[in-house]
């Protein structure tokens, strides 16, 4: 089903830059291409020089949001502005005036002209996440020669994507950096299983080829996830802080900074969960409200505002729980310390 293994994970906002894709690509791993964010054009840009590379390689995208906020989320959203002002004082940035409008192209991540773009000159592969692709757009990028991907995060998530016709499954598992791929209520009470738990209760419900991703830090991890049922692991954290991965070098030194010593989901910075380093932010703002990607353009400038001040503090420091196993230096070297183990 894939070339390689080892599939490096598409890391939109900046991480995975065409530099990056091509990097991991000639290190042996499957690249992926981060769509998310992106205009169709820009897309096409980040894209080509990966399809002349002539190798496999995959297009991420995210699904356009839900319907319309409904009025309590939308006050919360209010609310939220007001808390961010201070601050974005502080960091010298603006805050967006509320609501945006759902024309606004960023509002549903300029999805219609991506997939058109994907339907019109076709990649071997288009993962989504954030919810499902419906089946009749999977049977489209299916017809013009792709293969597709769900990104899933338990059992039932897996068979609800099943019923779409995908070909795979990525199963994200909740120590993953970044924003968590859950579209369904997650099971309570169970506990948490781990990533080799996970992996082996999909395997028992589905048939088809899983990919094993978060909180793979190192060989031994990724093992044991292919020995559970997994064909192959998708990577981020572990490939964020090498010399390719276009994160910012603020991120990749709080990254390999000990002051840092916890990692947690929080909706603060976009409004989606998404797993973070611990920071300033993410302790003042636990209870953002669930409206991605509203509070993604509201806290937006704030974040560039403190990249560009180097404060660390208010940026969205994404990492999975294994973070402290990162390494830096070429890309190729991390990927070949995954490719000779397994
Ligand atoms: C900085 C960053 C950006 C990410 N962006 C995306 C994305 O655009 N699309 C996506 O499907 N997953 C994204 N992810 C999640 C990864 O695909 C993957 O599930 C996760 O990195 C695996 O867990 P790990 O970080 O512990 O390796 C991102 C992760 C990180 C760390």
């Amino acid at each position: 089903m894939f070339a390689s293994p080892v599939i490096a994970a598409p890391m939109a906002g900046g991480t995975t830059t065409a530099t990056f894709a091509l990097a991991t690509q000639r290190a042996g791993a499957l690249a992926f291409a981060a769509g998310g964010y992106k205009s169709a054009a820009a897309l096409a840009e980040h894209l080509a020089p990966l399809r002349s590379a002539g190798t496999d390689f995959g297009v991420n995208l995210f699904l356009p949001p839900r319907e319309p906020l409904d009025p309590g989320t939308a006050d919360a959203l209010e609310r939220y502005r007001s808390e961010l002002l201070p601050e974005a004082a502080r960091l010298g940035a603006s805050v967006p005036d509320l609501p945006f409008s759902s024309d606004d192209p960023r509002v549903q991540d300029y999805w219609a002209e991506k997939l058109d773009l994907l339907l019109k000159d076709p990649v071997p592969l288009v993962s989504f996440t954030f919810g499902l692709a419906p089946a009749a757009i999977v049977a489209d990028l299916q017809r013009v020669g792709s293969r597709v991907l769900a990104s899933v995060t338990s059992v039932a998530e897996a068979l609800a994507a099943e019923e779409t016709g995908v070909d795979a499954l990525v199963v994200q598992h909740s120590n993953a950096g970044g924003h968590c791929a859950s579209f369904l209520p997650q099971p309570r009470g169970a506990g948490e299983p781990s990533i080799v738990e996970l992996i082996a209760a999909v395997r028992a419900a589905v048939g088809l080829p899983l990919v094993a991703a978060g909180g793979i830090g190192d060989a031994a991890t990724a093992k044991a996830a292919l020995t559970a049922g997994a064909v192959a692991v998708q990577l981020g954290t572990a490939l964020l802080r090498t010399d390719e991965s276009g994160a910012r070098a603020l991120h990749k030194a709080a990254l390999a900074d000990p002051k840092y010593t916890t990692t947690a989901l929080t909706r603060a910075f976009t409004g989606r969960p998404a797993r973070a380093l611990v920071n300033d932010f993410v302790r003042s703002h636990a209870n953002a409200p669930d409206a991605y990607p509203e509070v993604h353009l509201l806290t937006g400038p704030l974040r560039a505002a403190a990249a560009d001040a180097g404060d660390p503090e208010a940026l969205n420091l994404w990492a999975g729980t294994a973070w402290q196993k990162s390494q830096d230096g070429p890309v190729g070297t991390v990927i070949a310390g995954f490719l000779d183990e397994l």
